[in-house]
């Protein structure tokens, strides 16, 4: 297949959670190394949280995967609702025991007071998009976790539920809570930049000057799953100039119309 450059820059843009894009940015890793930190530390679930867009789930995934040869770990990316189907799983997960009928909390909380831990390593369920769980099946997860034979690490937006869980669980020992954010302008150069190097589109990531990204953060304010959109819409539209209209664009430096363009037909903006 041909090398399209816009083509290839675009699909870089592509909002998918996989670990071999994973950037390393400066904050996210201070955070990550803090987070490492406390996996090791007795009595503590791990919350992690922040706006949608803001790499929860890429910051989980990649834990996830540097874990696993350290730690028995496991990721939920999709909460299992269904408490009988979440406990089997995870007697399943922590234990290979398989169960053919109900399991509810009281009959696996036996089974977790009668194991042994294998080794001083606690082994660590990742949960994402955790807002969507109910308070209840929270509380079980923390007296879960206070058996100390099991860790969460547990990734949720804000939502009102989560203000219920930080009101009753937030500020008590059993936490450490990160906050992800969005970037800054300079994270946003870095990311946009090495997104692109990364896929050997050298050329389109020095296509952005300090102006443009001041521009597109100004639009996405930072959010990355926004700016995923942003940039996925404008390499979209230069592939389109390039097909039809060559001579209306400008390979070397971004063009701030583009941008705008772009911003108005991800609906970022308002026209
Ligand atoms: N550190 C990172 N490296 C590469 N891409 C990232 C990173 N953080 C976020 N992203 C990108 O941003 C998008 C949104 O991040 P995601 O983890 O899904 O956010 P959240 O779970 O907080 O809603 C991802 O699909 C991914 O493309
Ligand atoms: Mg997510």
């Amino acid at each position: 297949m041909e090398f399209n450059i816009y083509e290839s820059s675009r699909d870089v843009f592509l909002d998918t959670v996989n670990t071999k894009d994973y950037i390393q940015l400066d904050r996210v890793s201070n955070i990550y190394q803090s987070l490492k930190d406390s996996i090791t530390k007795p009595l503590k679930m791990i919350l992690l949280y922040g706006k949608p867009g803001t790499g929860k789930s890429m910051f989980l995934t990649k834990l996830h995967d540097s874990l696993l040869s350290s730690h028995a770990a496991h990721l939920y990316s999709t909460p299992i609702l269904d408490e009988s189907e979440f406990f089997k799983t995870l007697a399943q997960d922590l234990y290979g025991m398989e169960y053919s009928g109900e399991l509810n909390f009281t009959q696996f909380m036996k089974v977790v007071n009668n194991k042994e831990l294998n080794g001083p390593v606690i082994p660590l369920i990742l949960l994402d998009e955790a807002q969507l769980y109910s308070s209840s099946m929270m509380e079980k997860i923390r007296l879960l976790s206070d058996t100390r034979k099991v860790k969460f690490i547990i990734a949720l937006h804000k939502t009102e539920k989560e203000d219920l869980i930080a009101k009753e669980h937030f500020q008590t020992r059993i936490w450490e809570s990160i906050k992800l954010e969005n970037a800054s302008t300079t994270e946003l150069m870095i990311y946009i930049q090495k997104k692109l190097m990364k896929a050997n589109c050298l050329d389109t990531a020095n296509m952005f000057s300090i102006k443009s990204i001041n521009l597109i953060h100004k639009i996405t304010d930072g959010n990355y799953r926004d700016t995923n959109k942003l940039m996925y819409t404008l390499f979209d539209i230069y592939l389109h100039y390039q097909q039809n209209n060559p001579n209306q664009i400008n390979g070397s430096q971004v063009s701030n119309k583009i941008i705008e363009m772009s911003a108005i037909h991800t609906g970022l903006i308002n026209a």
